[in-house]
């Protein structure tokens, strides 16, 4: 068999639904992890290849296949976590859309402000709304519209991580 079969292979293709693809290796857990599919819980088909080999030699990426749709606040948590990777959208086992992932320019509520003292984490909590303007794209980097702090998003600071 071929190299390129037995590629194609290891990734089966999915009839509807979106492909996460060009994830970092490594980063494919965390995808799961936020966009809530490793929940008992969870009804969508997934498959996830980690460390699958790509186009340029000596790379791996993960990839993940989900049959069904992501909501608005899925695709915003996925900018987050894998800015730069490609969202293919799937139907009738065709690619009809692809396009770079990235970060909301705006992120609220998704992830608490590191700053201690800032308004948002002060308790008894303040109703405000916890929002941040994205500045960098990748590394995704934030500034607190309350405090003004401004940071490099890590994973485990996005809902859904922990
Ligand atoms: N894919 C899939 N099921 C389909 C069609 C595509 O799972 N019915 C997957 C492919 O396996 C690939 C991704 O979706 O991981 C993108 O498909 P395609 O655009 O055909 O692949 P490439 O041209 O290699 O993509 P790129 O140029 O973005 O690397
Ligand atoms: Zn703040």
């Amino acid at each position: 068999m071929s190299e390129n079969k037995k590629k194609k292979l290891a990734v089966a293709k999915i009839k509807n639904g979106i492909v996460v693809d060009h994830i970092p290796a490594g980063k494919g857990y965390y995808v799961l992890q936020v966009l809530g599919l490793t929940a008992y819980f969870a009804d969508k088909m997934v498959s996830a290849v980690i460390n699958a080999p790509s186009q340029c030699k000596g790379y791996k990426k993960d990839v993940i296949k989900i049959g069904g749709e992501l909501d608005q606040i899925q695709l915003e948590k996925l900018g987050l976590v894998v800015p730069g990777a490609t969202l293919n959208i799937i139907r009738d086992y065709e690619v009809i859309e692809k396009r770079d992932i990235e970060p909301p320019s705006m992120v609220r509520n998704l992830i608490d402000c590191p700053e201690p003292n800032c308004i948002t984490n002060v308790e008894p909590k303040e109703p405000v709304r916890k929002e941040f303007v994205t500045i960098n794209k990748k590394p995704v980097t934030l500034r607190c519209c309350y405090c003004d702090r401004i940071f490099e998003v890590d994973l485990s600071s996005i809902r859904g991580t922990s």
